[in-house]
């Protein structure tokens, strides 16, 4: 007889990692200023929040990023790696071409068999990657998911471009979805409109045996800025709207974590207190599909997100992309 499909996927466990090498906005004021680059922490905080971020060692791979996230979520699920049948990573700085990241991530966690492939969302990737595990948990194609954002952007950086090179960090985040019987993941909502690929962008590509175009990140801040402000809050009331939930419910919002005062102009527009908002950008800068589950697994072991509370994920991205994900803890 078959097992009817379960209705419902839930997060069993959280976890992060964090490249040691840490720079703060002065370290990065020294870094620019010996190739004659002029910035200041002053103007990186006021404009964005940023006060440090990490970046990965040379030899250092996306999938080593991903590994320490996953190993840590899976021992927060109480989990072996041979129990996962479903890999998803986030990312846009994988490890090669190809093969996938999230293939190499499954050999590094020493299985192999179940499917496992990269999703790519820029910024709302981790977004994306758990509102696609959750339909193919409900669908009863998989029962237990590793969905994990790893990014090294560090590698993408222009740093003669002073508008963009010091808001981006590395690092990783992945979360357990399991299969239940109770919610879980409640709702989501997920967008893209290509009219807006040039405004953020890395548009080189490999040709002929090398790289042919510009391989670093391109960034139109404040066209970027002025529509993650308006999707953002479409996504959240959409998101919410499909959940049978009002903006009464939300315990806590986890949005992209890419610039404070659009953090916090989310936050105010769903008369959220500020306290409920979790911000990590001040000490991870934007670290692209890493940033939410980073974020998450701060939250869930600083004691804040706790079982049964209703959080908002939202991502905003490249693409330009953009969604929410509603759940109960
Ligand atoms: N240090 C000092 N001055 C700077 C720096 C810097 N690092 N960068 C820019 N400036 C200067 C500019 O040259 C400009 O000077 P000018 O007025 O003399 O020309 C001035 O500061 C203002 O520049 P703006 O770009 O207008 O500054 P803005 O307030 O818009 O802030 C920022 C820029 C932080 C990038 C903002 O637009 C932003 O956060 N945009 C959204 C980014 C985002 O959300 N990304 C999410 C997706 S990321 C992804 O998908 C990979």
């Amino acid at each position: 007889m078959n097992t009817p499909a379960p209705r419902y996927s839930r997060i069993t466990g959280t976890g992060s990692h964090l490249p040691p090498r840490r720079l703060s906005n002065d370290d990065m004021v020294a870094l620019l200023a010996a190739r004659g680059v002029e910035t200041s922490d002053a103007w990186i905080v006021e404009r964005t929040g940023i006060r440090a971020r990490h970046f990965a060692a040379d030899g250092v791979a996306c999938s080593d990023l991903a590994l320490a996230a996953s190993r840590a979520a899976l021992q927060a699920a109480g989990r072996r790696a041979e129990e996962v049948d479903l890999i998803i990573v986030a990312t846009s700085t994988p490890d090669m071409v190809f093969p996938s990241t999230a293939a190499i991530l499954q050999h590094k966690l020493g299985v192999a068999g179940c499917p496992a492939f990269d999703l790519q969302a820029v910024c709302s990737g981790f977004v994306y990657a758990l509102a696609v595990a959750d339909a193919m948990i409900r669908a009863g194609s998989a029962r237990c998911a590793l969905i994990v954002g790893a990014e090294i952007f560090s590698r993408i950086l222009d740093f003669d471009d002073r508008t963009t090179c010091v808001l981006f960090g590395d690092g990783a985040g992945a979360v357990v979805l399991e299969a239940s019987p109770e919610p879980g993941i409640l709702a989501s909502d997920l967008h893209a409109d290509g009219r807006h690929v040039g405004i953020l962008c890395v548009p080189g590509t490999v040709a002929g045996g090398r790289v042919s175009g510009d391989p670093l990140l391109k960034m139109d801040g404040p066209a970027v800025f002025k529509l993650a402000v308006g999707v953002l809050d479409s996504t959240a009331r959409a998101v919410l709207a499909r959940a049978g939930r009002t903006e009464a419910d939300l315990d806590w919002l986890i949005p992209h974590q890419a610039n404070i005062r659009i953090m916090q102009g989310t936050a105010k527009k769903l008369k959220l207190a500020p306290e409920k908002l979790i911000v990590t950008v001040d000490e991870h800068g934007n670290t692209s599909a890493a940033s939410v589950p980073l974020a998450l697994d701060v939250a869930v072991r600083s004691g804040r997100v706790q079982r049964g509370d209703t959080v908002m994920l939202e991502g905003v991205g490249g693409g330009f992309t953009w969604g929410a994900v509603l759940l109960d803890f």
